[in-house]
């Protein structure tokens, strides 16, 4: 028994100038400046503190007569370009995280789960660790879908292979895909298959691997969808905006209360 616990959430406090610098009004030293030299109020009073501790979502933060609009987590859609790594910083490649504008690098956020630097297509970045956790989880089997353009011509025997799973080099047996065929082309250098494959896990190179366990070999990947979430067709190629309110809903699955 642990016995009456308190009920209520407790309200997490911060230091006004943390509030601040992390929401992009400079850094912590202009903002103690600032603070220094009146341009800052909190519920209407000017403050003299820069190390005040405020409850960024009920006190009303002002800077130089503007309302600061707190918050905690983005969410954003990327269209990855091929040619960048998922990772959040590194000394030689170019990140994911370089294609984003200084307001938005400002919350920290990182990949939800890998594309190879030669896949592009749908990627979410937040810093958000409890939803990235909930959409990489095993357990959630969460389904992501790729359009690729693969070598040979692919057929039933292939499909009904990704449904019952491969085995893949390392000896793990793949657990039930699902296989479209949208097209076959001819040309000179010989057939190709462009295909959707909608995958329940996330092993490491995962679709291409899949690929050679039926001779074939991925030319093209690209992701699509991520549980309920679509790569937006309009978002030009190395472009990112937050996600739509609807889209964080289904997405974190709130709509299926109510
Ligand atoms: N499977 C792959 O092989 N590569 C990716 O980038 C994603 C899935």
């Amino acid at each position: 028994m642990s016995g009456q616990t308190n009920q209520k959430k407790s309200v997490k406090k911060l230091r006004v100038d943390k509030i601040l610098s992390h929401m992009g009004y400079g850094t912590r030293s202009e903002i103690k400046k600032a603070v220094k030299n009146g341009y800052v109020s909190v519920n209407g009073k000017v403050i003299k503190d820069s190390g005040m501790q405020v409850d960024p979502y009920h006190d009303l933060i002002d800077i130089d007569g503007e309302t600061v609009k707190y918050r905690e987590f983005i969410y954003l859609m990327l269209h990855k370009p091929q040619g960048v790594i998922s990772a959040t910083e590194d000394t030689r490649e170019e990140t994911v995280i370089d294609l984003l504008d200084e307001e938005y690098a400002l919350f920290e956020p990182f990949p939800v789960g890998r594309l190879d630097k030669d896949t592009e297509g749908l990627l979410l970045l937040t810093n958000d660790g409890q939803l990235s956790h909930n959409l990489l989880s095993p357990k959630k089997h969460v389904p992501k879908t790729y359009e690729a353009i693969v070598a040979g011509e692919m057929g039933a025997k292939e499909i009904d292979a990704f449904k019952q799973g491969v085995t893949l080099d390392d000896g793990y047996t793949t657990k039930p895909a699902v296989l479209e065929i949208t097209s076959v082309e001819s040309s000179e250098e010989g057939k190709t298959s462009h295909v959707l494959v909608t995958i329940h896990e996330g092993k490491f190179h995962q679709i291409k691997r899949m690929f050679e366990t039926v001779d074939s070999k991925v030319l093209y990947l690209k992701r699509i969808s991520m549980g309920a979430l679509q790569l937006d067709p309009l978002l030009p190629i190395g472009s990112y905006r937050e996600l739509t309110e609807e889209e964080l809903r289904i997405l974190t699955g709130s709509d299926t209360k109510e």
